[in-house]
């Protein structure tokens, strides 16, 4: 009892932080929404007339013709359409439209390379030259309309280029995130039977100068019978083999295809794009987004939470292998004639500095990271940031995984230098744009919580039966009322997994696998996953996948994988193992299963901790009892839990005494 009160305690004192900080006057004067009541009565609308704000929110975008019903759907059959029958072009809107308007010769993109002495600085003018080019690239490859295109790189402009002359001629992308091994790209491009690879020769990352992706891509094509071509951006110039006839260098692409493309006219409900994300199944899902709606929000969304003016310099520093990337460094802040910048680097080369050199170099005023990355950072001390002109912060955001309180106290006072609003923003690959959040010049933020949701979004927490938990002071599961343009509209080729995975536990309504607490303010406060998704430096990890991949291994008859908190990481992987019957437990075994891990997924997914275990515990009718595994994992052993219901209670004493 004494330790249930205690976890209660530490669990209610870690999650609700006592501080609360009002928006400063400055803040509030110039912000688009700038108060509460403000704030209050547009959520009233959205929600009393849906239709009405997003129709009023849709007129941000260009479209070649409106839309006659603004949404249709019905959650009990996973069918979600908004601005049916209306048609755009996503990168007209990105690109073309701010030319025209006269603004060609501002930066769109300012691209900071690993080395600081490498940089780039693409106008909307050099956005549109080089997009239409390589739209014309991939139509002489022979993409149309409809294709998909799998992009395998590291962030390099010619990543965003792809990306938006894909949007340009209707193709479909599929970004694959370029730390992802052979086999996972190869599974990725095979879901959606992608026609044409665009990689680039070699990557270079901190001390990396030399990440073979057309090696690793060459890997990945022996076992890709979709693929007719691929297009390789020459990064590093290292040597790299060609395949005549199916290889081709995007510099000489450039140089043939025609200067003129014009933007194809897709249907709001287009597909726009394709990401994977894990589940908890082995498979990844192939996550679609469709084109109107998902312009629509992602531009509202970057609008008001980073309260964007024209001019500001604005800094997202995910990589657009992950949807934040897709969302807000690309189609979000581009549809809003942003300057975005996009870096190729990590934080921590050549020094710890490397962030806040960029912030004074660039005199960046908005900059939306990671919790991960502020834990990585906080720990080297405030020396590396103090060295530096912070002066242009006028905003700052984070996302991917709950922020703790010291890591926001951090960035509060050490960055912000307590006068930058924090947007904590919470969403997911699948809902395509930022669903929970303060507000700058709104919100008194408290270090941990979302705060609340942003305008047409109606949260619910239900408990595990599905009962609805009304008022305040409530935790449960998250899940949505209604759509929002952005959600995304299926699993690619598998609508049944959509509907299980996100309408079926609570019928009627989308599940978000998160679990999380409505306080006495009514603010919310993400406790973190409930499903078999481990989040790991702010990277989704299907544990499923991970047994399957240690399961790949000769020795071992069966594994379970959890996760435990991390310094840094924030989870790390911990991986229960049995071997076969007379197999020896060798340290070989162990880097044996780590390094099959890496190859089939990547570097992120390596787990962190292996046990070797005479048994796993499991009930009686065969299910691996996970709770029991997480807390052991944790250390968290006074609390183990009711193991009365285990098939052989006695295996988890070893468990215990073995734990690492
Ligand atoms: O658990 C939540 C966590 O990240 C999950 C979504 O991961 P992914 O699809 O990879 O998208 C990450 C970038 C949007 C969520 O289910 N998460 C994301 N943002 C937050 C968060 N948890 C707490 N606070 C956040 N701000």
């Amino acid at each position: 009892m004494f330790f249930m009160l205690r976890k209660a305690f530490v669990r209610h004192y870690l999650i609700k932080s006592m501080k609360s900080f009002k928006p400063n006057e400055k803040i509030k004067d110039n912000a688009y929404i700038g108060s509460i009541e403000k704030y209050n009565e547009i959520y009233d609308y959205s929600i009393k007339n849906p239709e009405g704000f997003w129709a009023e929110q849709a007129e941000r975008i260009s479209w070649f013709k409106k839309w006659g019903k603004v949404w249709n759907w019905d959650f009990n059959k996973a069918e979600i359409s908004w601005f049916e029958g209306a048609k755009l072009n996503a990168c007209y809107n990105c690109v073309d439209r701010h030319v025209e308007n006269g603004f060609g010769n501002e930066t769109a993109l300012i691209w900071e390379g690993n080395n600081s002495s490498e940089n780039r600085k693409l106008t909307y003018d050099d956005l549109l030259r080089e997009v239409q080019l390589a739209a014309n690239s991939l139509k002489d490859l022979g993409v149309a309309k409809g294709d998909r295109v799998c992009i395998y790189m590291q962030m390099i402009p010619e990543l965003t280029i792809a990306l938006l002359a894909c949007a340009r001629i209707g193709a479909v992308h599929s970004v694959v995130f370029g730390a992802f091994s052979p086999d996972s790209l190869e599974s990725r491009i095979n879901d959606s039977e992608c026609k044409v690879l665009v990689t680039q020769d070699a990557g270079v990352r901190g001390t990396k100068t030399d990440i073979p992706m057309k090696k690793n891509a060459d890997e990945t094509l022996k076992n890709t019978p979709s693929i007719e071509k691929v297009l390789v951006v020459r990064r590093t110039g290292s040597p790299t083999e060609m395949i005549r006839g199916r290889d081709v260098w995007w510099h000489e692409a450039m140089e043939s295809a025609d200067s003129l493309c014009e933007p194809e006219i897709m249907d709001a409900e287009d597909p726009l794009f394709i990401l994977y994300t894990s589940g908890s199944t082995g498979k990844p899902k192939g996550v679609m987004h469709t084109t109107g709606g998902y312009m629509v929000y992602t531009s509202t969304t970057h609008h008001y939470i980073f309260d964007y003016k024209p001019g500001e310099i604005y800094w997202c520093t995910a990589d657009i292998g992950w949807i934040t990337g897709h969302s807000y460094i690309v189609y979000g802040p581009m549809a809003n004639r942003a300057v975005t910048m996009m870096f190729e680097g990590v934080p921590n080369y050549p020094d710890y500095g490397r962030f806040w050199e960029i912030i004074e170099k660039h005199k960046v005023n908005i900059f939306y990271t990671a919790p991960t990355a502020l834990r990585a950072l906080m720990k080297e001390g405030d020396n590396w940031p103090k060295k530096y002109n912070l002066e242009s912060l006028r905003l700052l955001g984070t996302v991917g995984e709950p922020i703790k309180e010291p890591e926001w106290m951090w960035y509060h006072s050490v960055i912000g230098n307590e006068r930058c609003p924090i947007v904590d923003t919470w969403w997911q690959t699948e809902t395509g744009g930022i669903m929970i959040t303060p507000l700058p010049g709104v919100t008194e933020t408290e270090p941990g919580s979302a705060t609340r949701p942003f305008f047409g979004i109606l949260p619910q927490l239900v408990d595990d039966e599905g009962n609805v938990l009304e008022g305040n002071n409530v935790e449960g599961n998250l899940v949505m009322e209604r759509p929002w343009p952005s959600i995304m509209r299926t699993v690619y080729g598998d609508h049944q997994r959509f509907f299980d995975t996100y309408f079926s536990r609570f019928p009627g309504k989308y599940f978000s696998g998160d679990g999380c607490k409505r306080d006495e303010k009514g603010y919310y406060w993400i406790t973190g996953r409930v499903d078999d998704v481990i989040i790991v430096s702010g990277h989704n990890l299907g544990t499923a996948e991970i047994e399957g991949s240690i399961g790949r291994h000769p020795d071992v008859a069966e594994a379970a994988v959890v996760g435990y908190p991390h310094e840094i990481k924030g989870n790390s992987i911990y991986a229960f193992v049995t071997l076969r019957t007379g197999r020896k437990i060798t340290e070989k075994t162990k880097s044996e299963i780590a390094k099959i891990v890496r190859a089939d997924i990547g570097p992120h997914a390596t787990p962190e901790k292996i046990q070797f275990t005479e048994g796993l515990p499991k009930t009686r009718s065969g299910k691996i009892m996970r709770r029991i595994l997480r807390n052991i994992a944790s250390d968290n052993v006074d609390n183990l839990g009711d193991i009365s219901t285990l098939a052989d209670p006695s295996v988890v004493e070893s468990l215990v005494s073995e734990r690492i």
